[in-house]
């Protein structure tokens, strides 16, 4: 990818669900049943009432990168859960992940979220992960030893954010696409 181009953000359509098999199947970050879980959310996100809010960023008419935020997570005022976030093998490094983590945050702000937090593996693989979100201001705020799998802990990255709590009625409201347990 060239270092000075730009990628749009746009919502998700029906037709990008190749593209978001492709990026979360490569790099071997996510399993197969969490691909498949990665999948039922774009699906969800499709539907009217979602609890999924969803964007994708297009560069040169390609899908290259996907996030998924949604909130108050159950029992808070007003914390929200980034579900996930992926870009391209082929395009990590460049600044695409930066544009969908701000536009989730400004987002979940918007929507009255005071923070975002982020779960993830604690693997070695995911360090660059790790070094992605603490770039963006994220606290690495607790971590569950042998939580996916024994030798692999679930870390939670939080980040304050500047949205007012609107006292919003939990994501359990009629009508609302209940999340999986996503692994962002
Ligand atoms: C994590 C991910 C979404 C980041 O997207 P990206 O487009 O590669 O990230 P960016 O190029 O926007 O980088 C943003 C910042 O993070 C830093 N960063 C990114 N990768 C990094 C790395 N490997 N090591 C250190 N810092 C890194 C960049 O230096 C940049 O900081 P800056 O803005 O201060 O210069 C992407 O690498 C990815 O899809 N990873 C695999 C899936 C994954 O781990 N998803 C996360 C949930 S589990």
């Amino acid at each position: 990818m060239a270092a000075s181009a730009q990628p749009t953000l746009r919502a998700p359509r029906a037709e990008d669900r190749d593209a978001v098999r492709r990026i979360v199947s490569t790099g071997g970050f996510f399993s197969a049943e969490e691909v498949d879980i990665a999948l039922e959310v774009f699906d969800e996100a499709l539907l009217p009432n979602s609890c999924y809010a969803y964007l994708v960023a297009e560069l040169h008419g390609q899908v290259v990168g996907l996030v998924s935020w949604g909130g108050p997570i159950e029992q808070t005022e007003s914390c929200f859960d980034l579900y996930w976030i992926a870009v391209d093998d082929t395009c990590r490094g460049h600044g695409i992940g930066a544009l969908l983590i701000a536009a989730a945050e400004k987002g979940a702000a918007s929507a009255g979220a005071t923070q975002l937090i982020a779960e993830t593996s604690g693997r070695r693989l995911y360090a660059p992960t790790h070094a992605f979100y603490q770039r963006r201001g994220y606290l690495r705020a607790a971590e569950l030893a042998d939580f996916y799998a024994r030798g692999d802990a679930k870390v939670f990255f939080v980040k304050r954010l500047k949205g007012k709590a609107q006292h919003l009625p939990p994501a359990s409201v009629e009508g609302c696409v209940q999340p999986s347990a996503a692994r962002d």
